[in-house]
């Protein structure tokens, strides 16, 4: 037999050995990498069902929320929110997106996919909205749907949520929220808050490897799905199927809609069991207690300034920081990742070149890399500036 292909003859997978300090993913427990090498079974196994049944009452735990319908995804954080839209969203409702930086951009873009007509209002990058502002737009545009951004990745904000849940009841429109960056390191109650639907990733301070991800939708977004008109535009993701494999009552027959990923499932298990092992509160405290290490050490740094300048509306997870202007940003993650291998990011959409961002996630969420990434940055600087480094 002749291949067409010729083999490539490769050496086995040896992924540089980085610190991930930077948006995420980072790097996970010991304990999860374990879990993923646990043996495969099949996606029926009534064994696998109980391992996804605890994951779900785990999930339930860290968005304090007693929704029924709250699974895991197949997919990173993005095909949650695809799912989220492309159940809630018929063709002609009104979405308002509340844009400040670049995920609220994305949203415009993945929103109008799936059909919705489009309203946005806007802050700066760095800054979060005011109840005012939320009513002031669900007013002039009547939306069915508000999407709102808890933690915007790309300036490092965290939006305050007192009373928004009952604004969007008071006028009649489903609140979906995205939680990917907030998920296990900054309170979240969605049952308190009055959140409709919400996503999140698993790769952040939930401390799971990318390539899994979660939902949870409550009776409105339950009824808003069972009351379509049009069916769910994406085969993959429509929840009125994915509902009969997942969301079953006790002991009845499960019907298959797609391969679950098994070993992402144990990994998020693994993951959420380490944050009630060290209590969600604790978790939340110690993303808290490291932002404020990493804040102090930077406020010693001359030419560093936060780019969140009210400490009140900063994620404690992601640090976005202005460099001095001498010190391209480029250079200095290049330096700290070829150097000491690690990583940390640059800024995204409109605050590329302008910013560093420093993630202190999960696992990773810990004193002593503050002052390690704190170390590397100094001796980059140094470097940059063509002074002599010290190693
Ligand atoms: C706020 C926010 N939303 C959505 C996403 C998309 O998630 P993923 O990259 O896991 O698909 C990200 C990713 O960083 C994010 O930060």
């Amino acid at each position: 037999m002749h291949l067409e292909v010729s083999n490539p003859k490769l050496s086995p997978t040896n992924p540089p050995r980085r610190l991930l300090l930077g948006p995420g993913p980072q790097n996970a427990h010991p304990r999860v990498h374990s879990a993923m090498a646990l043996p495969q079974v099949g996606h029926m196994d009534p064994g696998f069902m109980f391992i996804m049944e605890e994951t779900k009452s785990l999930l339930k735990y860290v968005w304090q929320t007693s929704n029924r319908f709250t699974i895991p995804v197949s997919g990173t954080g993005s095909a949650a929110w695809e799912a989220a839209i492309a159940n809630l969203t018929e063709p002609g409702d009104v979405h308002l997106i509340c844009v400040n930086g670049y995920f609220g951009e994305r949203a415009l873009d993945m929103h109008s996919r799936y059909g919705a007509v489009i309203r946005k209002i806007s802050k700066p990058d760095g800054e979060v909205f005011a109840l005012d502002d939320i009513r002031a737009g669900i007013q002039e545009h009547k939306p069915k749907l508000v999407w709102l951004c808890h933690a915007e990745t790309s300036t490092g904000t965290l939006q305050p949520m007192d009373g928004v849940g009952d604004l969007c009841r008071e006028n009649n429109c489903l609140l979906l929220l995205d939680t990917v960056t907030s998920i296990c390191g900054s309170p979240i109650y969605l049952d308190k808050w009055k959140i409709d639907a919400a996503y999140a990733g698993g790769q952040k301070c939930m401390g799971c490897p990318p390539g899994v991800s979660c939902l949870s939708f409550n009776d409105r977004a339950i009824s808003k799905l069972e009351k379509r008109n049009s069916p769910v535009a994406s085969w993959y993701l429509d929840l009125t199927m994915i509902k009969k494999y997942l969301d079953v009552p006790t002991g009845a027959v499960r019907t298959y809609h797609h391969t679950a990923p098994i070993s992402m499932i144990y990994a998020m298990r693994e993951s959420l069991q380490l944050v009630s092992e060290e209590g969600l509160e604790a978790a939340w405290a110690r993303h808290k207690d490291v932002a404020s290490l990493l804040y102090k050490k930077l406020s010693e740094m001359e030419g560093f300034e936060m780019h969140v300048k009210d400490q009140a509306i900063r994620n404690p997870a992601l640090t976005t920081v202005r460099v001095p202007t001498d010190v391209p940003p480029d250079q200095l993650i290049k330096y700290v990742r070829e150097k000491y291998e690690i990583e940390i990011g640059g800024g995204l959409g409109s605050l590329k070149d302008k910013i560093i961002r420093i993630g202190l996630m999960g696992y990773n969420a810990r004193p002593d890399n503050v002052l390690l990434v704190i170390a590397a940055i100094k001796e980059a600087v140094d470097a940059i500036r063509g002074k002599t480094t010290t190693v």
